[in-house]
């Protein structure tokens, strides 16, 4: 991987250290440009026009999304965020009282609060499937938990407050075997590791394209697999998704766009589709070899200095590492390397509810390198972070 030619392609890399990229990704030039051409050329020649000028490269961006999981491009759907994705498919599905969820204990407050949602409308119960002694869910708990009843197997992959990796190939194997619908929540994988649906075993997974994939902010997708599309009915329907046939009548498209609506940012889509090719470009392994390098590094450092306490689970992990200090609130933290030009984040309870009360974590100080981040930078970072702590 040539670190400098990749970095020379990064704008912000000049201005920051840039380490917030499970919160979102530093734009390569090439999402950029495609990005502010497409606006370009709306101003210049009308939007409708823009569109009819560029249809064969914004079909192309769903190639590309759909090529970064191993899916169909019929499998995808382009929508605002990984939320509208989750909840695209979760709110297509239907439960009955008693009907029973399961989830992960570091699921994302999202999809939480719609699955209590779910619960106060319908009188189905949310399980949290049993966690290993690494902190990862366990398989076989969940294959015990299983009965008819059971209506959807919902869980985070790799969560917003840690370096956990859940075994989410794992959890499909089950979930197969046993025919029940899997919704994946893959928010913080694209971009940072290989990701394969047929691998996975998931009927819906939903991302979101700032992050890792390196898109722009306001874009997400949600992957449903062909066999759902057979019978599945978005909670949602608009004349993209349906055509009006008669006065009873309305007849639903047979891809993924299904759950779209007909208005969309399509410069968006094609900054999504510009980020896909360019993480599949540099390739997927290399860049979670070098990403997990980076995080190792991080925790073995983080692990010496007096008073850190290194948060990551699991006994696969990935580069979102977090750690709390003894003294220093994780905000104090924060606002340090901000004034040193280091981007970093905070990862707060209320956003992993579950996992924050059973381990009592507090605020967590989240530090999340790519790639393109130099082993300087995250010297740079350790070090105004020894500076911050021994004052
Ligand atoms: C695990 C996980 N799921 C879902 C989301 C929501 O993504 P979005 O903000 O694109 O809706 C996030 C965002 O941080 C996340 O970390």
């Amino acid at each position: 991987m040539d670190i400098e030619r990749l970095r020379a392609d990064t704008p912000g890399v000049s201005h920051r250290v840039h380490l917030n990229n499970a919160g979102s990704g530093l734009m390569p030039r090439t999402v950029l440009d495609a990005v502010k051409d497409h606006l370009d050329l709306e101003a210049r020649i009308g939007g409708y026009e823009a569109k009819a000028q560029e249809n064969d490269r914004i079909e192309a961006a769903y190639s590309s999304v759909a090529r970064l999981i191993g899916a169909e491009k019929s499998e995808i759907a382009f929508v605002e965020n990984a939320t509208v994705a989750w909840q695209q498919a979760f709110f297509s599905q239907s439960f009955k009282e008693g009907d029973r969820i399961l989830v992960a204990e570091v699921e994302y407050a999202a999809n939480y609060v719609a699955c209590l949602q779910m619960q106060k409308r319908t009188g189905c119960v949310i399980e949290v499937i049993p966690n290993d002694e690494s902190g990862a869910i366990d398989c076989e708990a969940l294959e015990q938990m299983l009965n008819e009843r059971v209506k959807l197997i919902a869980i985070t992959w790799i969560p917003t407050n840690g370096g956990l990796v859940n075994p989410a190939t794992g959890v499909g194997r089950i979930a197969r075997a046993h025919g029940i619908p899997y919704l994946l929540d893959a928010c913080q994988a694209p971009g940072q590791m290989p990701v394969n649906v047929e691998e996975l075993g998931c009927d819906f997974l939903s991302a979101t394209g700032r992050k890792f994939m390196r898109g722009p902010r306001g874009t997400g997708f949600l992957y449903v697999r062909s066999k759902m599309l057979e019978h599945l009915e978005p909670y949602m329907l608009d004349l993209h998704g349906a055509v009006w046939t008669g006065p009873k009548t309305y007849e639903m498209r047979s891809d993924a766009r299904r759950f779209e609506t007909w208005e969309s940012a399509l410069a968006l889509h094609l900054g999504l589709g510009a980020a896909a090719d360019y993480a599949l470009q540099i390739g997927l392994e290399a860049i979670q070899k070098r990403v997990l390098m980076l995080a190792d590094r991080l925790r073995v450092d983080l692990n010496e200095i007096p008073g850190v306490s290194v948060q990551d689970i699991g006994a696969q992990q990935c580069a979102i590492v977090t750690f709390s200090h003894e003294n220093i609130e994780a905000d104090i933290i924060k606002a340090a390397m901000s004034a040193e030009n280091i981007n970093i984040s905070v990862s707060k309870p209320p956003s992993t509810l579950l996992d924050s009360q059973a381990r009592s974590l507090p605020d967590l100080v989240r530090v999340s390198p790519h790639y393109y981040n130099s082993e300087d930078e995250v010297e740079t970072f350790l070090s105004a972070l020894r500076r911050v702590i021994s004052r």
